[in-house]
């Protein structure tokens, strides 16, 4: 494992000596450490989190400060890996001014290196502004959570020709405007590794096969920790919910009989 710290430059290597680039999700300091600890490339501290942290149906309803409450944990606990903040729904729609303002808090109180912002073509003047401002942003193209409502939940998207045309063109703009990689999220594989042959920049899938040139993964969905549904995409390397069910019936049966604490066990 390399030991240098991973910057949005080292992003642009990977690509270019065809290694892949390997990320996970994480919203608090514990779980950050292990990933920075095992070599994870960047951690993502996704907007996910209003699903797996605080039990929402979906992404709309987290703010700025719970992001940034999640960044700065995640960050504290990083000294290897990118650490790259979402901007959550709302944060950077309504005006370039508000978007900068959003952007600049995540690398000044949460302490992240970059931002991911989601939406192609008609997000561009927005993402280069912040881009130029000195903040580094990843793009998120194809299925993007904070636009279910106007796409009817969460559908593969880049079917149509039309929908294939917009995504490929939007890639090349992100790339334009200066994005240090662009997330693909559930598009067809064909069309994933076109847009990743097409580009400069490296591409990470999530439900984008194989083409991609890196991974990203909600952490809970790998570690079984997130039972509500299990897109397609999603390999299961743990099942931690049955294992913390266990461990803590083991505890609760314990402190119910009196076998905790034992004389080894007490001052
Ligand atoms: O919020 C998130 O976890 C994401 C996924 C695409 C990884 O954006």
């Amino acid at each position: 494992m390399a030991e240098e710290k991973i910057t949005v430059k080292s992003f642009i290597k990977f690509k270019r000596r065809k290694e892949k680039i390997a990320i996970l999700t994480a919203y608090d300091f514990f779980t950050a450490r292990i990933l920075d600890q095992i070599g994870m490339d960047a951690i993502l501290v996704g907007d996910s989190a209003n699903m797996v942290f605080y039990g929402s149906p979906n992404t709309l309803s987290i703010g700025m400060d719970q992001m940034i409450y999640h960044t700065k944990a995640v960050s504290s606990a990083t000294k290897r890996a990118l650490v790259i903040a979402d901007m959550p729904f709302l944060s950077y729609q309504a005006s370039i001014q508000q978007a900068i303002f959003n952007a600049g808090r995540f690398l000044k109180e949460g302490q992240a290196s970059a931002v991911k912002i989601e939406g192609g073509l008609e997000m561009t003047d927005t993402i280069k502004r912040i881009i130029q401002v000195g903040i580094p942003v990843m793009g998120h193209i194809g299925l993007t959570p904070q636009s279910i409502n106007r796409f009817g939940g969460y559908v593969v998207r880049g079917k149509s020709e039309e929908e294939r045309d917009y995504l490929m063109e939007s890639a090349k703009k992100l790339e334009q405007i200066g994005c240090f990689s662009i997330l693909l999220e559930s598009i067809p594989k064909n069309l994933a590794q076109q847009i990743t042959e097409s580009l400069g920049v490296p591409t990470i899938g999530i439900g984008a096969g194989a083409g991609c040139d890196g991974q990203v993964l909600v952490i809970n969905d790998i570690l079984g920790l997130f039972e509500d549904f299990k897109p397609k995409f999603v390999r299961r390397y743990a099942d931690l919910e049955k294992e913390i069910r266990k461990a803590c019936k083991r505890y609760l049966e314990d402190v119910k009989s009196g076998k905790f604490p034992s004389e080894e066990e007490s001052y």
